[in-house]
């Protein structure tokens, strides 16, 4: 435990609970989008039938429920990574599969290849086995670490920067880290929310395809139901070699047993009508209000400030100018402008690089999000003693 340590972002979700803040910090779905009236029916007809119910509320196997798995399945080899069921496994959100592949992979000590920053979520379930951690370079020509026991990425719209990487770096990945034996863990959470570009596939699916079966990839792939149906459905799941997904569900029976029957099943229900629909849904705003994101950081940001320009997900990286502290600018935007904004630096386990943000366009509207970039541009600004910007030059990219 001496290693863990609150996270920021929960912390501060506390904080907030009462006060009228524009929220460009927590990277939450937007709550119209919840597919409310589906859960509801799909529980009244699980519940409804005897049986059915019977299943819902015995304990599911430690594997998961099989249809859902084998739904998962079907879906993974719908995206390019043709699974069986044995290569599904069922877990408490997505987070709880980060976890499980802490506890497999390390002991004290032991170092994880993870991108700078990172997910903060992920680093946190590192930590707990005492991780150390070296940079895992997504550049074409950078040579990985050695002696790393895996590499820890996100490929599409990462939390925190929105970047994702390109296929030429995904397959280069793959490839230098089987040359050197580094697995790979791919944290899919994102993949169903680009609204921009192509679709590229996943490391997995590449992976997959590069060995020609499942069984003898080197790459692990985390998903979730939490960005695309609801959180508090707690439905992720880990796909991968079934000799891997075997420990992992001996991890998870003596974790918790099962993950929840009936939420499971009223997530099955409810992705197999509607998961293509919620998806759309989520893509159509997240792009309007990344749009209006954009714009209101090319009318306002003061000069030396750059941002990302993520083709999904929900959020936008700031790099402020040298010397400016990201953790300064999140604690005065929120208690003097009443906006919330996370600070960069907890999403690097080493180095941390202050003088960054993350945004997040998922909750504010298109016109509170104008408002609340108008309120941290002229925090910056005072902060930078920069002139405040009143024009809409061209947003600055990286
Ligand atoms: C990159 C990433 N991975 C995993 C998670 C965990 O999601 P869940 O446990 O709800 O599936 C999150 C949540 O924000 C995330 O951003």
């Amino acid at each position: 435990m001496g290693k863990v340590v609150a996270s920021d972002i929960r912390e501060r979700m506390k904080l907030l609970a009462n006060r009228q803040i524009i929220q460009l910090g927590g990277g939450l779905p937007d709550a119209s989008l919840y597919p409310a009236a589906e859960i509801a029916e799909a529980c009244a007809r699980i519940l409804g039938d005897p049986a059915s119910a019977a299943t819902a509320l015995n304990y599911a196997p430690s594997e998961g429920h099989p249809p859902l798995r084998a739904w998962l399945a079907d879906y993974m080899t719908g995206i390019g990574a043709p699974c069986g069921v044995d290569n599904i496994m069922i877990t408490n959100g997505s987070q709880q599969g980060l976890d499980f592949v802490g506890r497999l992979l390390l002991s004290p000590g032991d170092t994880v290849a993870v991108e700078m920053p990172s997910f903060i979520g992920a680093l946190r379930a590192f930590d707990a086995y005492e991780a150390r951690y070296v940079a895992l370079p997504g550049e074409v020509d950078a040579a990985l670490p050695t002696g790393a026991k895996f590499g820890y990425l996100g490929s599409d719209f990462r939390n925190p920067t929105g970047t994702s990487l390109s296929l030429a770096e995904r397959e280069a990945l793959i490839d230098k880290a089987a040359a050197i034996g580094l697995p790979l863990l791919e944290d899919g959470c994102y993949e169903k929310l680009r609204f921009e570009g192509a679709a590229v596939a996943s490391v997995f699916a590449l992976a997959v395809q590069k060995a020609g079966d499942v069984e003898a990839c080197g790459v692990l792939h985390t998903g979730t139901l939490s960005k695309t149906l609801a959180p508090s459905l707690r439905v992720g799941w880990v796909a991968g070699p079934s000799a891997v997904i075997r420990k992992l569900v001996l991890i998870k029976q003596a974790a918790d047993l099962a993950t929840s029957a009936l939420n499971q099943m009223i997530a099955l229900e409810v992705a197999a009508r509607c998961l293509d629909r919620q998806a759309a849904l989520g893509r159509d705003l997240y792009r309007r209000r990344r749009d209006a994101m954009l714009e209101a950081l090319g009318a306002f940001m003061p000069p030396g400030v750059a941002w990302t320009r993520p083709e999904g997900g929900l959020y936008i990286w700031l790099t402020l100018p040298e010397g400016i502290d990201g953790a300064e600018v999140s604690e005065q935007a929120l208690m003097e402008d009443a906006v919330s904004v996370i600070s960069g630096a907890a999403f690097y386990p080493v180095d941390p690089v202050r003088n960054t943000v993350r945004l997040s366009y998922s909750l504010a509207s298109e016109e509170a999000a104008r408002e609340g970039i108008r309120r941290l541009g002229a925090r910056l600004s005072a902060m930078i003693g920069a002139p405040q910007r009143r024009n809409s030059a061209p947003p600055a990219r990286r």
